[in-house]
């Protein structure tokens, strides 16, 4: 089977813990010396400090890329893309993603991809993240929260991934909203179990997601799903 050359992390939502759950793997994967570079193809809300997230990921790297090649788009209003280009009066480029993009896959062995939101939000018109991952031939890591909602948000995701067409490599839970009431645990756990192999992981609350320790995902898992994949995306029925 082919290998991938890598994977695009995706959310149920923004502000699910893509950067978070994205570091971890990068993490996982450099213990593993696998050589991993990050992307974050599209950034929006940037403000004189640079693009965080894109800083973030560099810096799980350890900055072994110019910026301009991590995040080649980079735009001021904090909206979807396709809204923050169109303040500024102009689409968004994609070639420069797609040369930014082919950069880093010719330098590296496998590179981690954030998106930004979920994947229907749009870049250009008739272009969203469900379109640029297919055009990446990478597989989804689909990032969720552990918290209320997670169902709906969860399976709305898998079900457009497999209308698209994309492999979805595995759901990994994020737990930014600490611990869960009770209800929640129990709707986790009812979800967890319906999902069954396609959870891949969870990264539990962290008191200063900055500072990774060390086994927060376990890269073997991971690495071994990666290498089982046939990468090349299914055609849509
Ligand atoms: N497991 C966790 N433990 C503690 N805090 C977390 C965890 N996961 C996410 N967070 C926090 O939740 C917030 C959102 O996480 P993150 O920035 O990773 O989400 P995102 O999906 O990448 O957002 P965006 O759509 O803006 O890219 C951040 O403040 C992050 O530090
Ligand atoms: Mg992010």
């Amino acid at each position: 089977m082919a290998r991938t050359s890598g994977l695009f992390v995706t959310g149920t939502d923004t502000g699910v813990g893509k950067t978070v759950v994205a570091r971890c793997i990068i993490q996982a994967l450099r213990e593993l010396n696998v050589d991993v570079a990050a992307m974050k193809p599209v950034e929006t809300g940037v403000g004189r400090d640079g693009p965080a997230d894109a800083l973030a990921l560099a810096e799980s790297t350890d900055h072994s890329e110019p910026l301009e090649l991590i995040c080649p788009l980079r735009l001021e209003l904090p909206a979807a893309p396709s809204v923050a280009a169109a303040d500024v009066g102009s689409p968004l480029d994609l070639s420069t993603l797609r040369e930014a993009w082919s950069t880093l896959q010719g330098r590296h062995e496998f590179v981690v991809v954030e998106g930004a939101g979920g994947l229907l939000v749009p870049l250009r018109e008739n272009f969203d993240m469900a379109d640029l991952a297919l055009e990446m031939h990478l597989p989804l890591v689909v990032v969720a929260r552990a918290s209320l909602g997670t169902i709906n948000h969860t399976l709305l995701t898998l079900r457009e991934a497999q209308r698209r067409g994309l492999v979805v490599l595995g759901i990994i839970f994020s737990h930014g909203a600490g611990a869960l009431s009770t209800a929640d645990q129990k709707n986790f756990e009812s979800l967890k179990v319906s999902l069954g192999d396609l959870v891949l992981g969870e990264v539990g609350f962290l008191e200063d997601p900055r500072q990774l320790e060390k086994g927060l995902l376990e890269g073997a898992k991971l690495w071994e799903r990666i290498q089982s994949l046939d990468a090349s995306p299914k055609i849509a029925s």
